[in-house]
């Protein structure tokens, strides 16, 4: 019987993360969170400093093993990173001892993908993101906007069909920024070889951001999921569709969450 979940659907049942710090205090980095992210849906995760996202993230991925509760994608309990739910962090996930392409290539040639065609897929991922004319280069050679797009090229390339990305690009200037933004966004709109969409959870503090690339936010606060908001403004959104009164008032709701305004009546 075909099964109701598709392959990248993910299931968080009652997840809660305790750490113990080392002055011996515990801390509830997550406490509780359950949701449900349908196949291709792209979400983001908004929160204050200090309020779980980052553990979230850890968790979905298999890097970090829950206190409590269940992580699933598809059917598949999460124990471990798998190479189908690629991870970007913040700081460069590029190998500085290999060539660009080299770095692209790194997953697939430790899945034993052949040699012709990894280049192949690499070369792709490159273009898509363009990136062809630096495939040679050394990391050290890039900006901090083109090793964001080799990282991102190799979550694509390396067939992830879940990609989570926590605050990939804050530390990027406004106009890379938003160049990287539109790049995900393309790269997000295709199919997989096998016509999956992908679901992509990005995190991140800024909140316009949120808005234009996100279907729906989940917001965090102290470990707990508090609001989960749909934005259905059309695509392509650019920065006039932040002015949309539905836009505005979201905007309120999640300045409001980060501590930043009183609530609008
Ligand atoms: N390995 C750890 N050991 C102890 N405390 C941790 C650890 N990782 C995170 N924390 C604590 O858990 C809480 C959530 O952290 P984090 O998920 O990094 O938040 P965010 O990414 O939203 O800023 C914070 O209070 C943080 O200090
Ligand atoms: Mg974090």
């Amino acid at each position: 019987m075909a099964s109701l979940i598709d392959g990248s659907t993910i299931t968080a049942s009652n997840v809660s993360q305790r750490f113990r710090r080392a002055d011996g205090q515990l801390v509830n980095a997550l406490a509780s969170v359950s949701f449900t992210i349908p196949e291709g849906q792209f979400v983001c995760l908004v929160g204050p400093s200090g309020c779980g996202k980052s553990t979230l993230l850890q968790v979905m991925s298999g890097l970090l093993a829950a206190t409590d509760g269940t992580l699933e994608v598809g059917n598949k309990r999460v124990t471990q990173p798998a190479p189908e739910r690629g991870v970007v962090f913040q700081k460069d996930s590029v190998f500085p001892w290999l060539r660009v392409i080299d770095n692209v290539e790194y997953g697939l040639k430790c899945a034993g993908v052949a040699k012709g065609r990894r280049r192949e897929i690499a070369e792709h991922y490159l273009e898509r993101v363009g990136l062809s004319h630096v495939s040679r280069a050394w990391p050290r050679e890039l900006s901090g906007g083109m090793l964001k797009r080799v990282a991102i090229a190799t979550v694509f390339a390396n067939g992830a069909n879940v990609l989570m990305l926590d605050e990939p690009f804050g530390a990027l200037d406004y106009v890379t920024r938003r160049q990287l933004q539109e790049v995900l966004l393309t790269l997000w709109g295709e199919t997989t070889g096998s016509g999956h969409r992908r679901t992509v959870i990005f995190v991140t503090h800024d909140v316009d951001e949120a808005l234009l690339l996100a279907d729906r936010v989940l917001v965090l606060r102290g470990g707990r999921l508090v609001d989960d908001l749909a934005v259905a403004a059309p695509r392509p959104r650019n920065t006039d569709s932040l002015l949309r009164a539905d836009l505005v008032q979201a905007k309120h709701t999640l300045l409001n969450h980060l501590g930043l305004e009183r609530s609008h009546a």
